[in-house]
């Protein structure tokens, strides 16, 4: 009996989960999205092309792979269609390769204007929400009210949308929102209907048989753990539980189920949307990160908010999501930095701590800092371990340290080449 490896975000996203499932995918048969919508953006290049994947498991460029989508998922079918689109432009056949969970929910076209109506009312104290409809599509399931990618086969689904649509331009009246849905909601139908021509499956009976037949599963998650439902920084946080407990919710496996946790973190952190970041940088060094790591959403293209790392948050969620191994991104962005910072405790309110507080929105979060010298060398260039900088290996041998947990994976760049296994 096979387990599920996990691999999922320790910060607040954008870690580089696409690149490193797209990494990883050829050690594994199937690859299964389980959390998240098209807030997320996962990058992936290689061969020169690059792609931004949304609801779409990150293992679709590679040959004999199996992608789901899970139950946990929720889909917007334009921009599960768009997506679609695009790589099979490349002449992938997608069809072949993805299946989607019948217990999936839908974002609607008013779910959508629902997201926006909900910040606006907010004023000053914005989420940052990437407006795909994400909130409000997990509201309607947790109500017990959304509909479901099952649905669509279904004789009164058209019924079912107009009440369901009905009641939301209710909703948005009271918030005194206008919406026009009109556009949205055509392209809408016909996704739908372009939808069902992909396989749509019980999931959890699909991937629960894959591990009885010895079938390798890599579960790929979206968001980061400081922006889970639960633990992340709330109310700035996205909708879904986005740490390893959310793999066996959004795919229908038992927690004994979950092999390997590959828990991905940058060299240093970054933020996009409102709510705490004790390590934040708002100054020369910030931007610096901001322009040589690209830091611009992948969904939304906003700036991102950049700082140190921050290895007080890096414990705390390592530890709720039991990770195994880590793997280290993007550590070519500092590669000319004099000094490397990161945070090793936190001082609040005069007193020192080595947790992340349930009190960040409110109180001020001074970071106690450790200095590391830079390394000063082009490490996009080592394919090896033993090629890194000392300078390097001393800082990845510190964070080993600190959190207790081997770092495995080195990132130096985002081409699937730019990789170093230990
Ligand atoms: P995800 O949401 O976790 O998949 O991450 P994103 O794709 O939103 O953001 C990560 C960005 O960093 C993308 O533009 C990647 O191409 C890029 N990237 C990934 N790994 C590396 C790396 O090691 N070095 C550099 N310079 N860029 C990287
Ligand atoms: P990937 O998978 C970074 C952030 C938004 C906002 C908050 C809530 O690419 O790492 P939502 O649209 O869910 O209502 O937004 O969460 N957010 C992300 N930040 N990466 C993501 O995904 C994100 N998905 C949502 O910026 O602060
Ligand atoms: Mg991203």
């Amino acid at each position: 009996m096979k387990k599920v490896d996990v691999v999922l975000g320790l910060q607040w996203g954008d870690e580089g989960k696409g690149k490193v499932v797209d990494v990883l995918t050829p050690g594994y048969d199937v690859v299964a999205r389980f959390q998240g919508g098209p807030n997320a953006g996962h990058s992936i290049h290689f061969a020169g092309d690059s792609f931004v994947l949304h609801t779409v498991p990150s293992g679709i460029f590679r040959d004999g792979s199996v992608n789901i989508i899970g139950n946990g998922v929720v889909i917007d079918p334009v921009i599960l269609m768009e997506e679609i689109a695009a790589i099979e432009a490349k002449g992938v056949d997608v069809a072949s390769r993805l299946r989607i969970a019948k217990r999936a929910n839908l974002i609607l076209p008013t779910h959508r204007a629902l997201d926006a109506a909900n910040e606006a009312a907010k004023g000053k104290s914005k989420i940052g929400s990437t407006l795909k409809g994400i909130g409000p599509a997990y509201t309607d399931k947790i109500a017990r009210t959304g509909l479901r990618v099952g649905d669509i086969t279904s004789d009164n689904f058209t019924a079912r949308y107009e009440a369901l649509k009905a009641s939301h331009m209710g909703t948005l009246k009271q918030l005194n929102y206008e919406a026009d849905i009109t556009e949205y909601e055509k392209k809408w139908m016909e996704a739908v209907e372009a939808l069902r021509r992909f396989e749509f499956i019980d999931n959890e009976v699909v991937v629960n048989r894959y591990l009885a037949g010895d079938t390798a599963i890599l579960a790929e998650g979206a968001q980061g753990s400081l922006l889970d439902i639960d633990f992340g920084t709330y109310p700035f946080v996205t909708s879904s539980n986005t740490l390893c407990a959310g793999a066996c919710t959004g795919l229908g496996v038992a927690p004994s189920a979950i092999g390997n946790v590959l828990g991905i973190f940058k060299a240093y952190c970054t933020r996009v949307g409102s709510g705490p970041f004790p390590t934040e940088l708002n100054d020369e060094v910030g931007e610096t990160l901001r322009q040589i790591g690209h830091e611009f959403g992948a969904t939304t293209g906003r700036p991102r908010r950049t700082g140190w790392l921050d290895l007080v948050a890096l414990k705390y969620t390592v530890m709720m999501n039991g990770a195994t191994s880590l793997i280290m991104m993007k550590c070519d962005v500092m590669n000319d930095f004099d000094t490397v910072k990161a945070a090793v405790g936190y001082k609040v309110n005069g007193q020192e701590i080595d947790w992340f507080p349930y009190e960040a929105n409110d109180v001020a979060v001074e970071p106690v800092y450790k200095e590391f010298k830079g390394w000063k060398a082009d490490t996009s260039k080592c394919r090896t371990y033993d090629e890194l900088p000392q300078e390097l290996k001393d800082y990845i041998k510190f964070i080993e340290d600190y959190t207790g947990v081997p770092v495995s994976i080195i990132s130096v760049g985002p081409d699937r080449s730019e990789t170093i296994y230990r």
